[in-house]
């Protein structure tokens, strides 16, 4: 039968990411104020975290300034919440977080050579850092314990635990895409990650587009070949697969149903929504892989070809700032509030703005409550790994109408087919879908969205987590059939 790892306190699972589910800032009372952190990973763990005995480590430096016993509370602090801190040196974090990470790997995974850049003293530090996640992960790990490692930034870490654990379960998850091979091969280091990753026991991807551009890189940078996924690293054998990412559906469809969500809501539309006005919503991190010029640029465009629509719809553009001391950033961030002021110049009237444009993140009761007002849903980036904000709003319009105008460059388009795909480089398709979308008869919106309800109500985030450490265990056991021959 299955073993549960997750209620078993033998195999205790071993979370471990760049970043810890928390942020954390000392506050007035001499302790320590935790605030979630946001994104899908975090989304998606969080369960999981929940479960007794397992733990969760991160990247996670002391505040200034403490002394011993304010250190201790700091330990204390993160402990209690099953956290374990992994300490990097200042310059050797940066070099690794805003460098290699997402100065080399974010930009080319996600197709854009123009923004990466490669540089050999961000890759010794993201080196020196993968190997500081070893160390923490091989102090806190006792035999029969699963070590999932997640994401771009630790590629090099299932092999170092590997080296030192030769028997351990280790998983590895991406969650951005995996390029194709004449992308990937531009990396100077290639073969190195290539390697590290080859490590785990399980590789799992959000999209089997993924997967595939995995195992032809495999294949033709470090000469190993595959059979439906199963490959042979160092002769272990190892197995490649598609997980994709889910939300705790659950938890938005009742958060949209809440009073104090129906108040807002109710505010919501008598603010913005004089008569008639509909509300067309976007959400995301502010970073160029989501396409917020493009989408602005359409939305621009749709007003002079359906004047019509003037005054009546309004484009609500909630921005999350993200890594601001990354170049590319600082410069979005520049284009955005320009487009913005643009666009609102050139067609606002006395009583109508047609942008309403915020630069923060939202407590989960105003976002919810966004969603659950808007009429419309506009996800289109120019490449996503997954994307859980499309899945999001479908929750909170459980059982009804909405429309999602979501991109096919998003790994979530290849469970979403109902929605309103668009290409979102081809700006007369999307032109086009936003009229579509703010016309479309109720009864088309509630046909389109059941069936995708349906699919994101069973495929949750908890069953994607479960279904990955069963897979793992199968892999263990597969490896202990073939050593008893
Ligand atoms: O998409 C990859 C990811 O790591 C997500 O899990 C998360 O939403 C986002 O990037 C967070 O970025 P950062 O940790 O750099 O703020």
């Amino acid at each position: 039968g299955k073993v549960n790892r997750m209620d078993n306190p033998h195999n205790r699972l071993i979370i471990v990411s760049n970043r810890l589910p928390y942020r954390i800032e000392p506050d007035e009372r001499e302790g320590f104020a935790f605030t979630r952190t946001v994104g899908g990973l975090v989304a998606g763990l969080e369960p999981l975290h929940a479960q007794p005995g397992n733990v969760w480590l991160g990247w996670a430096d002391e505040p200034a300034g403490l002394d011993d016993a304010g250190r201790a509370r700091f330990e204390r602090a993160l402990a209690e919440r099953s956290c374990a801190p992994v300490r990097l040196d200042g310059r050797d974090a940066e070099l690794y977080y805003e460098g290699f990470s997402n100065s080399t790997l974010w930009p080319l995974f996600h197709g854009f050579p123009q923004h990466t850049r490669f540089d050999e003293e961000a890759w010794e530090a993201y080196v020196r850092v993968n190997e500081r996640f070893r160390d923490a992960v091989l102090a806190l790990a006792r035999p029969g314990d699963t070590v999932w490692v997640h994401d771009y930034h630790l590629m090099l870490l299932p092999s170092l635990l590997r080296e030192a654990l030769p028997d351990a379960s280790i998983g590895f998850f991406l969650h951005i895409p995996f390029p194709d091979y004449e992308t990937f091969r531009m990396l100077p280091w290639r073969r190195e990650l290539m390697r590290g990753v080859l490590g785990a026991d399980l590789v799992g991807f959000h999209a089997y587009d993924y997967v595939r551009h995995f195992l032809s890189s495999c294949r033709r940078i470090v000469g190993v070949e595959n059979e439906s996924g199963t490959l042979f690293a160092d002769g272990r054998l190892a197995q490649v697969d598609a997980f994709p990412l889910g939300i705790d559906y659950g938890r938005y469809r009742d958060a949209a149903r809440l009073p104090a969500v129906r108040r807002l809501v109710t505010e919501l539309g008598e603010e913005k929504g004089h008569e008639g006005c509909k509300l067309m919503l976007s959400v995301e991190r502010l970073d160029y892989s989501k396409g917020i010029p493009e989408r602005l640029l359409a939305f621009d465009a749709f007003l002079d070809r359906f004047p019509e629509w003037r005054g009546r719809v309004v484009l609500v553009l909630v921005t999350v700032p993200s890594r601001e001391n990354v170049a590319s950033y600082a410069a979005l961030k520049k284009q955005v509030d320009e487009l913005v002021g643009l666009i609102n110049g050139k067609h606002s009237t006395m009583d109508w703005t047609p942008v309403d444009y915020y630069y923060r993140s939202l407590p989960f009761e105003r976002l919810v409550s966004l969603y659950a007002a808007s009429d419309v849903m506009l996800v289109t980036p120019l490449r996503d790994g997954m994307n859980l904000v499309c899945k999001e709003y479908l929750a909170c319009h459980d059982g009804a109408g909405g429309t999602l105008v979501l991109s096919e460059m998003a790994g979530a388009s290849y469970e979403l087919h109902e929605a309103l795909t668009v290409n979102p480089f081809d700006q007369e398709g999307v032109v086009d879908a936003m009229r579509r979308a703010l016309e479309m008869p109720e009864a088309e919106q509630r046909r389109r969205n059941a069936p995708m309800q349906e699919r994101l109500a069973r495929y949750t985030s908890e069953k994607w987590a479960r279904e990955f450490l069963d897979a793992a265990a199968d892999v263990k056991r597969r490896q202990a059939g073939l050593s008893a021959h």
